[in-house]
């Protein structure tokens, strides 16, 4: 049911705490899977507004090296790369 209601925009409908609510979660943020995980996560376009702002307050130097906990599509990992020379990140996701 989770898939049907993300793929319809109806996520919204899910009651906080529910099991399909935890599921939407898992399948969104925690863990994400699938065609839509990976087509979000991609380019994740709302969050690059936070990407910027975490960009500019770590104010990196060419010298530090970057770690990312949970780096999904690696776009934030990507933009720390024009600052450093090393990165480095771990996700469980596929
Ligand atoms: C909400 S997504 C955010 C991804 C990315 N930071 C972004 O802003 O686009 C959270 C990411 O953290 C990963 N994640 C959550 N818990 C994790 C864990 N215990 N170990 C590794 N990765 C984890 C998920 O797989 C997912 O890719």
């Amino acid at each position: 049911m989770s898939e049907a209601l993300i793929k319809a925009g109806l996520a919204g409908e899910l009651e906080p705490g529910s099991e399909e609510f935890e599921r939407f979660v898992d399948l969104t943020a925690r863990r994400p899977s699938g065609p839509e995980g990976v087509s979000h996560y991609r380019d994740p376009k709302d969050h690059y507004k936070s990407f910027q702002l975490a960009v500019r307050l770590l104010a990196l130097r060419a010298d530090d090296v970057y770690l990312e906990l949970g780096f999904g599509g690696g776009q934030l990992l990507k933009m720390a790369l024009g600052k450093v020379l090393r990165v480095a990140g771990i996700d469980h996701s596929p």
